[in-house]
């Protein structure tokens, strides 16, 4: 899949029209999550998709403060307990959205605080935990669409892209080089044009309420995802937000690598200097 090019043109969709999806379409969304990515391949996950009468059962359960983005179809991503469950999710729904960007369909994602609630209310007896929601259909045209109070952290520069309503954070802010707080204009022989992609990918990552709390360091070889307690975001958006990076990262990377690029979860050796409100979530091999 060209991610990269899927990731410039996705954007959070609020609004949808009332329109079906073919079962070939169902079927091609259950077969790439089937044989889509892993951030943590051994997490077992199952996909659940809410056709139609998903809207009524998530009502009040899902969504910002309660409020539901309104949509003819919801996936599911249920996970089994796992210290990084919710990362795992964030990076399998990016994968999925991207999916069905390049479907030609929207989507948005929708935070849930309570999955047992989630459960109760779609009538799922999984034993698994509903670790992300994502809306989907045939979004509506840019001037029907649901604009969001986008807050955005007043100290970093942002970018906006023609069409899109989410600014993001420009590369030069997200991407530190070799340690905390050096930036670079990441000129030609600092990295090569698949990098400068792979980055560009990254500060397009959807995030909760566009917060977009993380930093990335690049070490030559390795690059690292830092980030922090946000005080909007909750401790499992904060999470899916974090595989939902790393996923845009390594997707894009991986377009022009013989394999896949892994992240591995946790902190390196070295410390980077990170200051005290951030922690290392990961780091892979570039
Ligand atoms: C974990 C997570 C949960 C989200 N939950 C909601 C939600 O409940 N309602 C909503 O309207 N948008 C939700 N969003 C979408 C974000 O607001 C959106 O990604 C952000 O504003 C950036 O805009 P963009 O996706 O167009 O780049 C969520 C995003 C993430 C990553």
């Amino acid at each position: 899949m060209d991610y990269y090019n899927l990731m410039e043109k996705r954007m959070s969709i609020r609004d949808f029209k009332d329109w079906d999806l073919s079962e070939k379409q169902m079927e091609d969304i259950r077969e790439h999550f089937q044989k889509g990515s892993r951030l943590i391949p051994h997490i077992d996950v199952d996909l659940v998709l809410l056709q139609k009468e998903g809207e009524k059962l998530l009502d009040g359960v899902a969504g910002y403060k309660g409020f539901l983005i309104k949509a003819p179809y919801y996936l599911l991503i249920l996970s089994e307990d796992h210290p990084y469950a919710a990362q795992n999710a964030g990076y399998i729904g990016e994968d999925l959205v991207l999916k069905l960007s390049e479907m030609e369909l929207d989507s948005c994602w929708v935070t849930l605080t309570d999955s047992d609630a989630v459960k109760e209310a779609v009538g799922l007896s999984s034993d698994k935990n509903v670790a992300a929601i994502i809306a989907f259909g045939y979004g509506n045209s840019l001037g029907d669409r649901t604009r969001l109070d986008i807050k955005s952290p007043s100290d970093i520069h942002v970018i906006t892209r023609e069409g899109h309503l989410a600014p993001k954070i420009c590369v030069e802010d997200l991407v530190y080089l070799e340690k905390w707080g050096q930036k670079s204009g990441w000129e030609e022989d600092v990295i090569d044009d698949t990098m400068e992609k792979a980055f560009y990918g990254a500060s397009i990552a959807p995030s909760f309420l566009n917060r977009q709390p993380y930093r990335f360091i690049y070490d030559y070889n390795q690059m690292i995802l830092a980030v922090k307690e946000d005080e909007l975001t909750g401790e499992h958006d904060g999470k899916l937000n974090q595989g939902i990076v790393m996923f845009h990262f390594s997707a894009v990377l991986s377009q022009w690598r013989p394999r896949e690029v892994q992240w591995v979860m946790g902190a390196p050796d070295k410390t980077y200097e990170i200051p005290g409100e951030y922690e290392i979530a990961g780091y892979c091999e570039v």
